[in-house]
């Protein structure tokens, strides 16, 4: 049985002392469980404090996104190096935000994936379809075009540790989530090509999350589904009481 990995993407919001008073009221309400994982995926300036304030309790603390070099001319860029170096266990990899404005591609996906591995980050993997793209019935081969490129080169192990995230685009922010059994649909896909590129055994060790307007009001559906193990929120977990629901969801 996979455990469930709820984990709540802040973006760019928050002060360090609203992060501060967030993790305060959180930290010591999660679970020591092997059934549910919870995760904060800070912006850059609060990691670090957020990663000591974690200490010793069961919430664990992921950046939004790194450069795939470990150093150098990169102005503004933030290096796995640096992240692991400060205590991050997770990293956020091809949100669809940097895909639409920073341009992130499959490419680049792939190789902060590896990186991720490379310098002991697990790497969450965001995939899936614009509106466009389900309404021309493309959301499949979309995301089995991005599965393939973000895990191509790695190990079965890397495989197995890797989350993917699959977050139609259309649902973020929005308010409309997919129904709990098109997610599940996707999200069934995913494993099913995971199982082509590494092996059924690896395939159904793989944590798949869903992401899209995920809400106290429908986490249970969506987690009930054979191929959800968890879910990806923005706006629901930006609360400390709406985050620990979704966590007690999963647990
Ligand atoms: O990464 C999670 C995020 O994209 C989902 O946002 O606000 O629809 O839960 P939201």
């Amino acid at each position: 049985m996979r455990k469930k990995i709820i984990a709540g993407n802040w973006k760019m919001n928050k002060v360090l002392s609203e992060a501060d008073q967030f993790v305060t009221a959180v930290s010591d309400k999660v679970p020591n469980s092997d059934k549910v994982e919870a995760i904060v995926c800070a912006p850059f300036p609060y990691l670090s404090a957020l990663v000591e304030k974690t200490k010793g309790t069961s919430l664990k603390v992921s950046a939004q996104n790194m450069h795939f070099e470990e150093n150098g001319a990169f102005t503004g860029e933030v290096s796995p190096v640096m992240l692991k170096d400060i205590g991050v266990s997770h990293v956020v990899l091809g949100h669809s935000e940097r895909r639409e404005y920073f341009a992130e591609t499959d490419e680049t996906v792939n190789k902060k994936t590896h990186t991720a591995f490379k310098h002991g980050l697990t790497p969450i993997v965001c995939v899936g379809e614009t509106l466009e793209q389900r309404e021309a019935n493309e959301t499949e081969g979309l995301v089995e075009t991005q599965v393939k490129k973000a895990l191509d080169g790695l190990s079965d192990e890397q495989i197995t540790q890797t989350i993917i995230a699959y977050e139609p685009v259309w649902a973020i922010g929005t308010g409309k989530t997919a129904s709990s059994e098109d997610a599940n649909k996707v999200c069934a896909h995913i494993r099913n090509v995971i199982k082509e590129v590494a092996s059924e055994s690896v395939a159904e060790k793989v944590i798949i999350q869903y992401g899209g307007s995920v809400k106290p009001a429908n986490v249970d559906e969506l987690l009930a589904q054979s191929d959800i193990d968890g879910a990806l929120v923005g706006g629901a977990s930006l609360e400390a009481d709406s985050f620990l629901q979704l966590v007690e969801a999963g647990a």
